[in-house]
């Protein structure tokens, strides 16, 4: 399984990218979350599947591609949850990007993975089931947000990997994300599990998955490397 964790100079440039594209009072505002995070929080995240298979719904002045290495600096800019380099470094066989182009910008970004995707909060890989892709890290630029961005991506992502041949698409939302879940429900996904985690002046407590969906596919989402 590849390790898909950044090491701490990409995350710094990570940092430094999104101060340019979201200003420093976002990044202020996510370090002090971190820290109440880490002192003592507890989450709960509900993991979401739908066929890959399924209609698509178009929103005018929207389209989908799936971004490639030449998009890095364009990501940056208009996105800005990964700095060009590590946008470049983070694709692969197995994990990719797409954006939605409106107005001439990428106005949202989604990524997708059909191994594993490194979740902070978790400290783990999240990883799908065989045949089947995780959506994470989807951001809507907030001067686009509730236009049915999101929404529309993932259909058109949905599509994209059923004529690839892939059955499932899984996304994982927190609790309290309520856009999200507007969003992720809006685009025909239904809940199929959820995990717990607590968090204890830095000590992580992850819970047991719970939920129809964790026991029947009987699959191991939550994966530790060495020092995750
Ligand atoms: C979650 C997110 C990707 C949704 O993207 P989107 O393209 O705005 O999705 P939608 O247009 O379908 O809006 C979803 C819901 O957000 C709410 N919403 C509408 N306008 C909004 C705004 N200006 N700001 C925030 N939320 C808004 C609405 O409840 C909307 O659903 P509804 O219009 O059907 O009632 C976006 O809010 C975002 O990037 N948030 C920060 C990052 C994040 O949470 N990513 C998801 C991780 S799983």
């Amino acid at each position: 399984m590849p390790d898909t964790r950044l090491g701490p100079i990409a995350e710094l440039r990570k940092l430094v990218a999104r101060a340019r594209a979201r200003g420093i009072g976002d990044i202020v505002r996510l370090s002090s979350d971190r820290l109440v995070e880490n002192l003592s929080s507890s989450e709960t995240l509900i993991v979401f599947v739908r066929p890959a298979a399924g209609d698509r719904r178009p929103v005018e002045g929207a389209a989908l591609r799936r971004a490639v290495a030449e998009d890095a600096e364009r990501y940056e800019r208009d996105i800005g949850t990964d700095a060009a380099e590590t946008f470049v470094r983070r694709l692969s066989d197995s994990t990719r990007c797409y954006g939605v182009e409106f107005g001439g910008t990428f106005m949202h970004a989604t990524w997708i993975t059909t191994k594993a995707a490194w979740t902070r909060e978790l400290r783990a890989h999240f990883r799908p089931p065989p045949g089947d892709a995780y959506v994470f890290e989807s951001f809507t630029r907030s001067d686009a947000r509730g236009k049915g961005l999101y929404p529309f991506a993932l259909r058109e992502i949905c599509h994209d990997l059923a004529i690839e041949g892939l059955a499932r698409v899984w996304v994982a939302v927190e609790v309290d994300n309520p856009p999200s879940l507007r969003a992720v429900t809006k685009a025909g996904f239904e809940e199929s599990w959820r995990i717990t985690y607590r968090r204890t002046l830095g000590v992580l407590n992850v819970g047991p998955p719970v939920g129809e969906g964790a026991a029947i596919d009987d699959h191991e989402w939550v994966t530790r490397l060495p020092g995750g």
